[in-house]
């Protein structure tokens, strides 16, 4: 009888140690796989850049559309001073009409650096003119509407967003130059008697110079 109980205790005993056993391989395995996954858990921890403001892309999308609407209006204002043979004022457009090119694309640039995808406006691409006084005084009522648009748009983003703020800054200078430019035309303009075909022509070759 007592070697049955001994039996039994023995039995139990080593029942315990392969039962323990088992659980500790059982861990060694786990752990180890655990280990193969790591590059696996490197890739759930990728930073998830930021993007800007949805009020701050429609505001910027918009001054896209803007400035290719300034591109298109210069580039009509060259082809018709060409075809009138004002040739210092056809190379001022067609050089304002670049410059709009480069100013949509810096906002592109600036959007995509946020990680957003410009959302470019149509635009009116046409535009007819009767003379060069024409397109002086519609340049700078445009440049002007644009000068504003910009320092709106900067006062909205002063606090929320300081690095739009600063970004827009540099339009708010360029905008500021053209009116600026177009003010002094406008001026010029009052020094001649602009029914004069003659006086215009003066005109175009002192100030476009
Ligand atoms: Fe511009």
């Amino acid at each position: 009888m007592e070697n049955i109980k001994k039996f039994k205790r023995d039995f139990l005993i080593k029942e315990n140690e392969e039962a323990q056993q088992g659980a500790e391989a059982q861990a060694q395995d786990t752990e180890a796989k655990a280990e193969e996954k790591a590059p696996e858990s490197d890739k759930v921890g990728i930073a998830n850049p930021a993007k800007l403001k949805e009020e701050i892309t429609k505001a910027l999308n918009e001054r896209i559309g803007d400035e290719y609407t300034a591109h298109f209006f210069y580039r009509n204002a060259a082809n018709w001073c060409r075809n009138a043979n004002y040739k210092k004022a056809a190379a001022f457009f067609e050089a304002e009409a670049a410059g709009e090119l480069d100013h949509a694309k810096g906002i592109q640039d600036y959007l995509t650096q946020w990680n957003t995808i410009p959302a470019i406006p149509s635009v009116k691409s046409d535009q007819s003119f009767s003379g060069l006084v024409e397109i002086i005084s519609k340049a700078y009522g445009i440049e002007m509407e644009l000068l504003e648009k910009y320092s709106k748009n900067q006062q909205e983003f002063a606090g929320s967003h300081p690095a739009t703020f600063n970004f827009v800054q540099k339009y708010v200078d360029l905008q500021n130059q053209a009116v600026g430019e177009y003010s002094d035309l406008l001026n010029a303009l009052q020094l001649v008697n602009t029914e004069n075909k003659l006086d215009l022509l003066v005109f175009e070759d002192r100030y476009f110079a």
